[in-house]
């Protein structure tokens, strides 16, 4: 492909309010500053991107994803690419008896590395396997702008100044008993941490409704028990029709969110008789904040 295509960038909604088709782009090329101006703006306010038709080797999506800051290297490295530690593998493929990515996780809202101090700006996820179309593992995302947009006044004003407990080794001890345990050294690297539960996206200036299903504990001045059911009140309204986009993964698609604003999670599929692989950078990001608007 050549990289003058890189300068004839399109976009499409995929709905009214969250996801952009992209065009006339090749992720594996350099782009100039104005390109990639384009497609970050495009982003901040679709909450992702869908790509098409995409072949890159393992540095050149790392050399594309570090367009957008630097990358993280996941706190659970025996899943990452041996060669690429910036490459974290997601997939239900067993070879030689050993599970080579995370395997039957993101089944339920998250935001990819929300449990950090500083959360992920966003990621790049590449399929390279997937099963055929019609048997699952779409990935879901949901605009949290556009949902808190949405809330009800008073919903705002229960969680404007409210604090969210997140914390990554409750999640992993409750939901990972498959998976080996976390080490005192994994453990220390994900300390419980709090978030604003409502965010003001740095680069759109939009409140985020900033809640995951997945490593939310609790409000910060609240009970689990308390906290629980108002998590899931807020999930649902956020898992409405008219804020997500579920992708058909087809090899060769790349889909690229924004962590600062928007939920995802992997629909099922059947882990035991099929082939699903994919690549994901996770870009590092700055503390959330909010600013009274
Ligand atoms: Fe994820």
């Amino acid at each position: 492909m050549d990289a003058t295509l890189n300068e004839q960038i399109s976009f499409t909604p995929v709905t009214e309010k969250v996801g952009s088709l992209v065009d006339g782009i090749n992720l594996a090329e350099p782009m100039s500053a104005e390109t990639f101006a384009a497609l970050r703006r495009e982003l901040c306010e679709r909450a992702v991107l869908v790509v098409k038709n995409q072949k890159m080797t393992p540095g050149q999506q790392i050399d594309f994803s570090k367009r957008f800051g630097e990358l993280e290297h996941h706190v659970l490295s025996d899943l990452c690419l041996p060669d690429h530690p910036e490459i974290f593998v997601v997939s239900n493929i067993i070879e030689d008896g050993k599970k080579i990515g995370a395997y039957d996780g993101s089944r339920i809202y998250h935001i990819d590395c929300a449990y950090l101090d500083k959360p992920s700006m966003g990621s790049v996820f590449y399929c390279l396997e997937h099963p055929p179309v019609g048997e699952g593992g779409e990935t879901q995302v949901v605009n949290l702008a556009a949902a808190y947009e949405a809330l009800p006044d008073d919903k705002k004003e229960f969680l404007k100044d409210r604090a969210v407990v997140r914390d990554y080794v409750w999640h992993y001890e409750r939901n990972h008993a498959d998976r080996t345990s976390l080490t005192d050294a994994q453990k220390a690297r994900t300390p419980p941490i709090e978030h604003p539960a409502v965010v003001t996206h740095p680069e759109t200036g939009k409140n985020v409704l900033f809640i995951d299903a997945m490593y939310c504990r609790r409000f910060g001045d609240m009970s689990e028990a308390d906290s629980k059911p108002i998590f899931d009140e807020l999930i649902a309204f956020a898992d409405r029709e008219e804020f997500k986009y579920a992708h058909v993964w087809t090899p060769g698609d790349v889909m690229i969110w924004d962590n600062r604003g928007a939920v995802h999670k992997r629909l099922a599929f059947d882990l035991e008789n099929t082939r699903r692989r994919m690549h994901r950078t996770t870009i590092m990001g700055e503390k959330p904040a909010y600013q009274p608007q």
